[in-house]
This record gives C-alpha cells, sequence and structure tokens, in this order.
C-alpha cells in the first residue's frame, strides 16, 4: 500500500466512527512512514495518537470502545435531533393565564413532586401534556415553566429534521431520541408538534402516518413515569385523534382577556423605571388590545418603550415615560394586520 491508500481508509474508517480499524491503520501508516525514510512524519504521527489516547484516558475512559466511548457515539447520532438542551428559570408567575390553566399546572407539578407517594398507592402518574392555542399565547413559555418548577433538564426536539421523507426514518427517528430521553429524568419537548403531519405530504405511502403514530403511541407507553413528554401546536385539528387521546393532560392556551392584558403589562413593567405618560390612555390600549395575542402585545408595548427612550434621551431621569400614543399606534396596526388576516 501506497502513504496515500492509507489515508483514504484513514478517513473511511474515521467517519465510520471504526476506532479499531482506525488504530489499525494509523499504526501500519506509522510503520510503513518510518521504512520509507519518513521518519519524521512517522513521529508526529505517533504523538498525535499518544495524546489522543492519553486524553481519552483523562476523560475517564479506560479502554477504545469501551461501553462509555459507544455512548458518545449514540450522542452524536440524536444530537442533530435536539435543537437545544437547557434548564429553565421560568416559574408560575412568569405566565399569565386563567384560574384554570393554572390550577391543571399545579395539579400536574404537584403530582410529580408526589411521585413516591402516588406509586405507594399504585397510582399512574400523568406524564404527557399537550398545550394548544393561538400562537403567541404561552405555549412555549408554559413548558418552560414546567422546567423550572420541576428543575427538570429540558431537551427540545426539532421534529423538522425527525421527519424524514424517507419510509420508515421518521418513526425510526423518534425512537432513537425517545430511547435516549428514557434514559434521562428529563422533558421531552416537541414543540410544533403538528410538524409531524408533514409525513402525510412528503409520503406518497398512507401507511407511513399510521406507522408514525403507532409508533409514538408505543413510545408513550414505554416512558418511564418520571420523564415527561410535552407537545405544543397551534393546530390541534393537524393531530391524529387516537395521539391526541393518549396525552393525560390537554390544556388549552387563550387569548388574553382585558384583565390579563392588564397583568401583562404590570408584569412587563414591573422592576421597570418605566411608566406610562397618561393612565386613561393606557387603560383604553389596553381594552383595544383585545383580541390580540400576548406576544403581540408585549412586542408592541417594549417597541413603544424603545421609541420613547430614544425621545426622551439626554434629559436626565429616573424614571422614564412611555408614550402611550406611540403604543396605541402600534396597537392599531396590529389589530388591522388581524383584520386583513381573517
Ligand atoms: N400567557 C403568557 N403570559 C406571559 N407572557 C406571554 C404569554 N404568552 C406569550 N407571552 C410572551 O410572548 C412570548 C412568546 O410566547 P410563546 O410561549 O412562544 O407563545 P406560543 O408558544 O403560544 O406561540 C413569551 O416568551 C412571552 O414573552
Ligand atoms: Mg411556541
Amino acid at each position: 500500500m501506497q502513504q496515500i491508500d492509507y489515508i483514504k481508509e484513514i478517513a473511511k474508517y474515521g467517519l465510520e466512527n471504526d476506532q479499531e480499524k482506525l488504530l489499525f491503520t494509523l499504526n501500519e501508516l506509522i510503520e510503513h512512514s518510518k521504512q520509507t525514510k519518513k521518519v519524521n512524519f512517522a513521529l508526529q504521527l505517533q504523538s498525535i495518537l499518544k495524546d489522543a489516547i492519553r486524553q481519552q484516558q483523562t476523560n475517564g475512559i479506560v479502554k477504545l470502545g469501551s461501553p462509555k466511548h459507544i455512548l458518545r457515539e449514540e450522542d452524536r447520532e440524536v444530537s442533530e435531533f435536539i435543537l437545544e438542551k437547557l434548564t429553565s428559570d421560568y416559574r408560575f408567575p412568569n405566565l399569565v393565564c386563567s384560574e384554570a390553566v393554572h390550577s391543571e399546572l399545579a395539579y400536574f407539578i404537584e403530582e410529580h413532586r408526589s411521585i413516591e407517594l402516588l406509586r405507594q398507592y399504585d397510582l399512574p402518574i400523568s406524564n404527557k401534556v399537550l398545550f394548544y392555542g393561538p400562537s403567541g399565547c404561552g405555549k412555549t413559555l408554559a413548558a418552560y415553566v414546567l422546567a423550572g418548577e420541576l428543575e427538570k433538564m429540558m431537551i427540545v426536539i426539532n421534529l423538522g429534521a425527525i421527519v424524514s421523507s424517507k419510509l420508515g426514518e421518521t418513526s425510526k427517528n423518534l425512537a432513537k431520541i425517545f430511547r435516549r430521553a428514557a434514559t434521562e429524568d428529563c422533558i421531552v419537548f416537541m414543540d410544533e408538534f403538528d410538524t409531524l403531519g408533514k409525513v402525510r405530504d412528503y409520503s406518497q405511502d398512507h401507511g407511513e402516518m399510521k406507522r408514525v403514530v403507532n409508533t409514538i403511541l408505543q413510545l408513550f407507553d414505554y416512558l418511564p413515569q418520571g420523564s415527561i413528554v410535552i407537545a405544543a401546536t397551534n393546530q390541534k385539528d393537524m393531530i391524529d385523534e387516537a395521539l391526541l387521546r393518549r396525552f393525560d393532560l390537554a390544556v388549552e392556551l387563550h387569548l388574553p382577556d382585558q384583565s390579563h392584558i392588564q397583568e401583562l403589562v404590570k408584569k412587563t413593567l414591573a422592576d421597570s423605571p418605566f411608566s406610562f405618560d397618561n393612565r386613561e390612555n393606557s387603560q383604553r390600549i389596553i381594552s383595544n388590545s383585545v383580541g390580540l395575542s400576548y406576544y403581540t402585545i408585549q412586542k408592541a408595548l417594549l417597541t413603544a418603550i424603545k421609541r420613547s427612550l430614544f425621545l426622551q434621551q439626554g434629559k436626565v431621569k429616573k424614571s422614564i415615560k412611555i408614550q402611550t400614543s406611540v403604543w396605541a399606534e402600534l396597537i392599531e396596526q396590529e389589530r388591522k394586520v388581524l383584520l386583513e388576516a381573517n
């Protein structure tokens, strides 16, 4: 073999993660280099190899190809399906919602704090939650609140990457990620759950969607009780009936009413130097905002704050007045957008 052949093999085994063959070939190349009088090159390769082995040992890997090593490779296998892994600081006070929603979430949290008690009486523990409702009303936020209150790590799944046009592949990908989640005491969060419906468009085979639904049902059944799955969607009607029924808890998040908007505004301005230049105007805007989402209302308010700040720059003050006229105009624009969409 020539040097170029060794390099091709090394590239191949490296990409295939075949440590054993990679090391074997690398050692052969070192020998070959010594024989062909490329001693310097041989020594450099040798030192790269030694460094790598030393580093793996300090990482706690006793031996190349040990179980720990294999675990790392599995990680790589699922990493493309994970958007992020996070811990959340969000708590109940961050979420504005109705009493009914609040109490549903509070009971869910209590169940997970009382797992031991429930187990003593052989009672099932709810661990599959669906949040649904219009966009910008706190579905993602509610998932973060659960993660924060329960102090569990959350794995945010990239459903876009999981859904594949290849037959059978979507199911396989889902199984991989759930298998992984089952080994960790964590929350699996599938945001935009309706993305799974894309399987219908991708696949000519009508059985494929059924296969995906069945896979999820099975994965749900084998989910350890300490693990939690949260799904969120603003298109509940896109989701298979059988799948909907399997959630322990389906919580609808609504558009805010006037009192919710009031609360959102209060929370947004709490502990800030910002206050309204006119209280009556602010009340009128709040009642005009009914029909818009929490997200839209808050975004308009933050924009108004920034613009007011620019206008008042240069003047020294401890409290900064939010120009209600600016906020009113932004809300008016959003209402128009909404009207045009409907
Ligand atoms: N119910 C709510 N209470 C407080 N803030 C909210 C609420 N809903 C939305 N928001 C604000 O809007 C942002 C986006 O909301 P998000 O949870 O992503 O909505 P959804 O997932 O329903 O589309 C949140 O980070 C938060 O700042
Ligand atoms: Mg969301």
